[in-house]
């Protein structure tokens, strides 16, 4: 059996680091390009899953996490309404980070909690919170005893491609401060708009997890971009 803590422990080895938004693939290569992200020391695949509910869009579920055969570890994003009755499906279906909006639960705390109880084909899936750009920080702080992660969404969630809210900024230096006084070692993600032009300013910001979609796709150059987006966010922590 695999150790229960092992994802958390391998991604807080590994950070900062990339997760690639596989929505932004050529889905009709969707392997090819999988196996691109492999081969280019890409770590993290971030499936982007929406409801239509909660926000406009509809996209993958959970056969679609488990039909995707790779080493990446699964970071599973969950933009849907009312998610605990989908949890346990989602922590079957492979996902080694699953992130749920605050703003889609009634009983957030209560969610964190019965996530904390699941376990997958690789253990205990590390529990992430999302927020959106208006969604205030203060409401995860009574949270932070049942999470590993905190992703803040830079654009407001629906599609790849929009521009980088600015106002990220000061949220993730308010967010770290939180995170220090509450004494738990929990990640900072960072998902949204996050492109070659300012991934340099990004990754000076210290997430440990930087999301990226649609730039890593762009022109076809998978190899080429993802290690040029794997640099800029690693060569951010030495700055
Ligand atoms: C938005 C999603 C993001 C998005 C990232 O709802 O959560 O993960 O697809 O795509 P880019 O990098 O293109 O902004
Ligand atoms: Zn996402």
């Amino acid at each position: 059996m695999p150790d229960p803590v092992s994802v958390s422990d391998r991604l807080r080895g590994m950070v900062p680091t990339l997760s690639v938004g596989v929505l932004a693939a050529d889905l009709m290569n969707l392997e090819r390009d999988v196996r691109l992200l492999e081969q280019s020391g890409v770590k993290i695949l971030h499936f982007d899953i929406m409801d239509g509910c909660f926000c406009p869009m509809l996209t993958a579920g959970q056969q679609f996490v488990k039909a995707v055969k790779t080493s990446l570890i699964k970071d599973v994003h969950l933009m849907i309404q009312d998610p605990l009755p989908k949890l346990e499906s989602y922590v079957a279906a492979g996902a080694d980070i699953l992130t749920v909006h605050i703003e889609g639960c009634l009983h957030p705390h209560r969610i964190f909690q019965a996530l904390g109880q699941m376990a997958g084909p690789a253990g205990k899936p590390v529990r992430g919170v999302g927020l959106n750009p208006g969604t205030p920080l203060s409401l995860i702080e009574p949270l932070l005893d049942e999470l590993e992660m905190v992703f803040l969404l830079a654009i407001n969630p629906g599609w790849g491609g929009q521009k980088f809210i600015n106002s990220t900024v000061r949220r993730v230096e308010t967010l770290r401060e939180m995170i220090r006084k509450s004494g738990r070692n929990i990640l900072i993600g960072l998902d949204g708009g996050i492109t070659r032009g300012n991934i340099a300013d990004v990754a000076k910001m210290g997430a440990d997890i930087v999301v990226t979609g649609s730039a890593v796709f762009e022109g076809k150059k998978v190899v080429e971009n993802a290690h040029f987006m794997m640099d800029a966010v690693m060569s951010g922590q030495k700055g």
